[in-house]
């Protein structure tokens, strides 16, 4: 298979893959030398080296893990600087989201070479931020974010992540004629160009302002028959006096006012008459805005060209810690980055998908087993006069307690957290204050 496809890229001329950047963390402690931790904040998260609770493979499947709940992250790890001038441009990772992920990113940032590691952040100038993003339900995308001109642009369209506890592969594909992919496990999500995707350039056309409907014309595809009439004998009073309604003797008109008969519904009513539709003969079509040029579009054929990507980082908020991310490659070449994905996700999801299989199952056994035995406890309880219902009761109340006390600690952190981050209404998440790399992004936009 191998040689095949480098056959093939002889035969179509084309050069050996470049590989800027390869991380798949498989050399033990070694990653800590690499990957800087940024000492901007003094409370950053720390990232540790697991394969987690399951894995198709737990010496490959090991990569870069949140470790700890409620905190920022940030963290990179530099190469020689490159241009992707005249070149495809693919960045390609895995997100493992083991622990059901409430609200976090799952993306990576690229930036070029003058970032100071040590002191990278949110507000950090980066080229292109890439992944999965997910808070609440209102939030699960994959962000793709561009800066063009020193300003950030979003893509224009909404892309689903993956939202499973399972191994993901994530890749964007930039291309020199600046069209795009984007692949979830090695399967297209969505493709296009940066001109239409991105509002980096104003439109190529804008409406005439000159140009205005005419009065005469007649948008109407059907109008009412003109010689349609309404027939001599239609009936359309839905009601009619009671003819059984009489004016009672001392109905005194002065005292009582004007009588008025009771009414009842008419058996003639033919409902309201409308005349029959014939095509309008003056009917002429939607009228269409004409378009101009737009005088202020200017082509622009670099809009994918980054100078200096040096640096490939986390910079990450998450409330549930657990993340993984593993097998990083930048690569100039879309092939080579599809078999890289092949041979470390596409090798061990299997595995690891029925490693967790089975642990829930061993886990529902579990459950399963205890509820019987809660009941068999239950019968013998009974008898003695106090039930385990009852028993059960002051235990949970106890753990009960006991959880509170933990919630309440948590919320106390997750207090003085806030004042760095509000849940809008979507559900997804601001920063604010001098952190707000999203808040920044969206004044910015
Ligand atoms: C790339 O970085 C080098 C060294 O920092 C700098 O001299 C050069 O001007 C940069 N190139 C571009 C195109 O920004
Ligand atoms: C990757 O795996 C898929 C599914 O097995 C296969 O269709 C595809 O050709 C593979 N790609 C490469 C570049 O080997």
């Amino acid at each position: 298979m191998k040689w095949l496809i480098v056959a093939a890229l002889v035969a179509a001329g084309r050069a050996e893959p470049v590989q800027y950047f390869k991380e798949q963390f498989e050399d033990g402690d070694e990653w800590q030398k690499r990957w800087i931790e940024s000492k901007h904040k003094s409370d950053y998260g720390k990232f540790q080296l697991s394969a987690g609770k399951f894995y198709g493979d737990e010496e490959k499947d090991k990569g870069l893990q949140t470790s700890q709940d409620v905190r920022y992250y940030a963290i990179s790890a530099r190469f020689e600087p490159f241009s992707n001038e005249g070149q495809t441009l693919v960045i390609q990772f895995t997100v493992k989201h083991e622990q059901n992920i409430d609200c976090g990113g799952g993306y990576i940032k690229l930036f070029p070479s003058d970032l100071n590691q040590e002191d990278m952040h949110s507000d950090s100038t980066y080229y292109i931020m890439f992944g999965p993003d997910i808070c609440g339900s209102g939030m699960k995308k994959v962000h793709v974010i561009f800066t063009y001109k020193e300003k950030n642009y979003l893509i224009n369209k909404d892309i689903r992540c993956k939202d499973d506890e399972y191994t993901h592969l994530y890749t964007l594909i930039l291309c020199p004629d600046n069209t795009y992919e984007i692949k979830i496990d090695n399967q297209k999500v969505e493709s296009g160009s940066l001109e239409e995707d991105w509002d980096m350039l104003p439109p190529k056309k804008i409406k005439d302002p000159d140009a205005k409907q005419p009065d005469d014309w007649d948008e109407r595809e059907q109008i009412d028959d003109p010689e349609d009439k309404k027939p001599e004998d239609w009936d359309d009073s839905e009601f009619i006096p009671d003819p059984e309604s009489k004016k009672p003797d001392d109905w005194d008109d002065e005292m009582d006012g004007e009588w008025e008969s009771a009414m009842i519904a008419n058996s003639n009513y033919k409902g309201e008459w409308n005349a029959k539709m014939i095509d309008n003969p003056n009917f002429k079509g939607p009228w269409i805005h004409p378009e101009l040029d737009n005088p202020e579009y200017i082509a622009e054929v670099n809009a994918y060209r980054f100078h200096n990507i040096s640096v490939i980082g986390l910079d990450l908020w998450q409330v549930k810690s657990g993340t993984i991310f593993d097998n990083f490659l930048i690569t100039n070449d879309e092939q080579f980055a599809e078999e890289f994905g092949n041979e470390t996700w596409g090798l061990t999801m299997d595995g690891e998908k029925k490693m967790k299989e089975k642990q829930d199952e061993e886990e529902n056994k579990k459950k399963e087993a205890e509820e019987k035995k809660t009941k068999a406890i239950d019968k013998v309880d009974k008898d003695e006069g106090k039930t385990t219902e009852e028993k059960n009761k002051e235990w949970k109340e106890e753990e009960q307690k006991q959880e509170d006390g933990k919630e309440k600690e948590h919320e106390e952190v997750a207090a003085e957290e806030k004042t760095n981050v509000e849940v809008d209404e979507e559900g997804t998440y601001e920063e604010a204050g001098e952190e707000g790399a999203e808040s920044k992004l969206k004044d910015e936009l």
